[in-house]
């Protein structure tokens, strides 16, 4: 058990915590950690006692500023925060939470007067997850915190998977020599033009996404095809092209790869219906894979590979135009990528 004083006065409360929890607990040491926020020190000692004897670790903060501070530190698995509270009050707490990276999958619930509807939706325009009313029944707010935390453990367990896929696709990355830092330049390049495009906002993180798991399914292609230095035979490029639906197939038992998933798979269509894996034509190619297809070939174009030397921009752009008169290319797209790419400066800037 771990209490965490946050002022003198509370020690003798926290102490008495801690006796009745040594008593009670039997529980292992990742017991779900709970940050108790409120400026009552009674409020908290009875929140803490009631969780403490479920077998939660709890830590308390008498303040929002000190509750930030333990939240960095500490982690929290749940927080069971005060509205009122003087200086920062509990809304402003969950808004800043809610708005880091790092905290905002933490539940919060609010602790509100009972019928208190205004701090009810002020709590819900801030982003928090559930309410519980003074004085706490037991059961209640047990279930609640049960519930929250079984839903946190969900999220985190996906984002772990989503995770796995980025260190596969970045083990399949650095397999191949040639690529280099290939797909942390696609995902930079892939912001800055969705944004030009004006994607929304999750189709442009599909495709920063994709700049590092379009080629995942390599992982599933023979080193001896894969790293073939002289050209395929028919046999090894039938091989080679496989890594498309390999790629598609280890994507897709997760939902939030579904925007991904089609720029895995169509990312060598060629608008004349020429490519693979499906032989598509024009706009049925997906539209994220066709945006995806131009960042792609334009950075391999320019990066200089064992066979080949880095062109030039004027060089790139004059073979992705001879491309597009052969029919490979959307027109439309490459001419709204030639005016995204020639509007910088000094191009390389939009791969980093
Ligand atoms: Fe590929």
């Amino acid at each position: 058990m771990n209490i965490i004083v946050t002022d003198t006065h509370d020690l003798f409360v926290s102490q008495t915590i801690q006796t009745q929890k040594s008593t009670v607990n039997t529980f292992d040491s990742d017991a779900p950690r709970i940050l108790v926020v409120d400026d009552h020190p009674m409020n908290r000692m009875t929140a803490a006692a009631l969780l403490g004897i479920e077998g939660y670790e709890v830590i308390e903060a008498d303040s929002g500023f000190t509750a930030l501070k333990l939240v960095m530190q500490k982690q929290p698995d749940l927080i069971l925060l005060d509205v009122m509270m003087p200086e920062m009050d509990g809304f402003q707490v969950c808004e800043l939470l809610k708005q880091n990276e790092h905290t905002r999958l933490i539940p919060i619930i609010f602790i509100t007067a009972l019928n208190d509807r205004r701090a009810r939706i002020r709590g819900i325009e801030t982003g928090g997850d559930d309410f519980i009313t003074k004085p706490f029944d037991h059961v209640e707010l047990v279930a609640r915190v049960k519930s929250l935390i079984r839903q946190k453990r969900l999220n985190e367990d996906l984002e772990h998977a989503e995770q796995v896929l980025f260190s596969i696709a970045r083990a399949v990355e650095s397999r191949d020599p040639n690529t280099g830092d290939h797909c942390e330049r696609l995902t930079h390049m892939g912001k800055n033009f969705g944004e030009h495009l004006n994607l929304t906002r999750n189709q442009i993180r599909d495709l920063m996404w994709g700049g590092y798991l379009h080629d995942i399914g390599k992982v599933g292609i023979p080193d001896a095809v894969l790293l073939k230095k002289g050209k395929l035979t028919a046999e090894e490029w039938d091989i080679m092209k496989q890594h498309v639906l390999i790629g598609e197939k280890i994507c897709q038992p997760l939902r939030s790869m579904g925007g991904v998933i089609p720029i895995i798979r169509s990312h060598h269509e060629r608008w004349d219906g020429s490519g693979y894996p499906d032989g598509l034509v024009a706009d049925d190619i997906p539209n994220l894979a066709q945006v995806f297809q131009v960042i792609d070939i334009f950075d391999a174009l320019t990066s200089e590979r064992p066979y080949k030397k880095a062109f030039t921009l004027e060089e790139a752009l004059a073979i992705m135009a001879e491309e597009t008169a052969k029919g490979w290319r959307n027109p439309k797209l490459i001419q709204q990528f030639t005016e995204f790419i020639c509007s910088f400066k000094d191009w390389q800037l939009c791969a980093s």
